[in-house]
């Protein structure tokens, strides 16, 4: 077959004058689009969605927007533009300009990095293949599609470096990023939590809040990379994912409002009154936060980790915002943790994996303040809460220690006892499921959801956002 190479694949990366790069696409870009159409949204192949598509890396004006057919949409290659004299941020080699091509003794690291970001982005993908049938508006189905088809141009980003910096082990790699599926028992994703289905919007809205935030990070550190050419496609991927946020922190915003609105209407906020009337009561809202922020957390690593340290020194993946610190090589420093055994003193090289998390936890502090002020503007005395880091880990020092959300430590049993008040129930899961009905007439939503303040590229709420013919 033949590309077009700048219509098809819209580029900043000369693909139209890249021999190597255009014969290893002209392989892979027919099986990704297998894949998307096995794997991607489900039924919805031949509908007018209105998308945005990225375009080029001007702040200014980097996506156009129109009606596309998802198997249509141009996934392209962008890379954030060239910072002249770019100098190493972090690590051994502080100062020294950044690399262009990827150290010998750094390449299987690289490999592995870009590899197991690359992984979650088809991932979730495949994780929301089925949600599409269950929408709450035609604007909600419009973001899901929107966030769906962005994770695919992420794959593109990261195949893009595996074919043009790691030979044929890259386009083995390539291979495999489409032969491994989510939840599959023979060649599952890479990491635990994108291999569990999302099945409601209410757990979308919190995977795009928490886990899409958790890939924010890992983008944050990225972008500080000597190696430019990732450092700059993370940079580039990071615009686009800011709507992967604002889905998630308007989507759980809206739910809250709904449920004031109930609230208000019947005069009280018992949670089974709240469910008859078909909206999601705060407390059931609050088990699921606290579900989804516990498993993101663990997407960092173990508070103590020698890999943490090597990538750092090595200048492979730096502190999100690295340049918001004075000391960027940190041989000397330390950094004190809490352990189950007591406070812990270690080097901070080894704890770069917590002090991404601490940065994660204060980003997502911010949509719960936002969402706790409309409480309060209601009058009402509840506050929804992040659970304590130490609650329902599987990962790191708190790993397997039973805790309650507020991280006092819990015997076994207690935590059993106490667990449907923690985390979601098998009946507020049947509820949140009982939900799930498709309103696909523009402009209406669900009973569980507010509308949106506003709607897309400043069209309106009513706009036909997905054409369902
Ligand atoms: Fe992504
Ligand atoms: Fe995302």
């Amino acid at each position: 077959m033949s590309i077009n190479y700048s219509e098809r694949i819209p580029n900043n990366v000369d693909l139209a004058n890249d021999r190597t790069l255009q014969r290893a696409l002209e392989h892979w870009q027919p099986r990704f689009l297998d894949w998307w159409k096995e794997m991607g949204p489900h039924h919805f192949a031949q509908n007018d969605v209105y998308l945005r598509t990225a375009v080029g890396v001007d702040a200014q004006g980097w996506a156009s927007y129109g009606y596309v057919k998802m198997p249509d949409y141009r996934w392209g290659i962008f890379l954030a533009d060239p910072e002249a004299d770019r100098k190493i941020g972090f690590g051994d080699a502080y100062g020294q300009p950044v690399w262009q091509q990827v150290p010998g003794e750094f390449r299987s690291q690289f490999r592995r990095l870009i590899v197991t970001q690359g992984d979650t982005e088809p991932a979730s993908v495949e994780q929301q293949h089925l949600l599409g049938h269950t929408c709450p508006s035609l604007y909600d189905l419009r973001n899901l599609f929107q966030v769906n088809v962005e994770e695919g141009r992420h794959l593109w980003a990261m195949v893009y470096l595996l074919h043009a910096y790691f030979g044929r082990d890259g386009r083995e790699e390539a291979e495999e990023l489409l032969a491994r599926h989510s939840g599959d028992a023979d060649k599952p994703r890479i990491l635990g939590t994108f291999n569990e289905p999302i099945s409601d919007w209410l757990s979308f809205f919190c995977f795009t809040y928490f886990t899409d935030r958790d890939g924010k990070f890992q983008l944050k550190s990225l972008a500080e990379s000597s190696f430019d050419p990732l450092a700059r496609t993370c940079r580039f991927m990071l615009t686009e994912e800011a709507h992967h946020m604002f889905v998630g922190e308007t989507g759980l915003g809206r739910v809250v409002r709904r449920a004031l609105e109930v609230m208000k209407e019947l005069g009280t906020d018992d949670p089974a009154a709240i469910r008859r009337a078909g909206a999601i009561d705060l407390p059931l809202l609050q088990r699921y936060l606290n579900f989804w922020f516990s498993s993101s957390l663990d997407l960092f690593g173990s508070e103590v980790s020698s890999n943490a340290a090597t990538t750092f020194g090595n200048g492979i993946k730096g502190r999100p915002d690295e340049s918001q610190y004075a000391d960027h090589v940190c041989t000397d420093a330390s950094f004190e943790l809490e352990t189950p055994e007591g406070r812990q003193m270690v080097g901070l090289r080894n704890a770069m994996n917590e002090v991404a998390r601490g940065a994660y936890v204060k980003d997502c502090e911010l949509g719960l303040k936002r969402w706790n002020m409309a409480i309060k503007r209601a009058g009402h005395a509840v506050e929804l809460k992040l659970p304590s880091t130490r609650f329902r880990r599987s990962i790191g020092a708190w790993a397997g220690v039973t805790t309650d959300p507020e991280g006092k430590i819990t015997g076994v049993e207690e935590f059993a006892r106490r667990q449907s008040e923690w985390l979601p129930s098998e009946s507020d899961r049947a509820h949140v499921a009982s939900l799930m009905q498709r309103v696909v007439e523009p402009g209406k939503m669900a009973a569980w959801i507010a509308p949106p303040d506003r709607g897309i590229n400043s069209l309106p709420v009513e706009y036909e956002y997905v054409r369902l013919g």
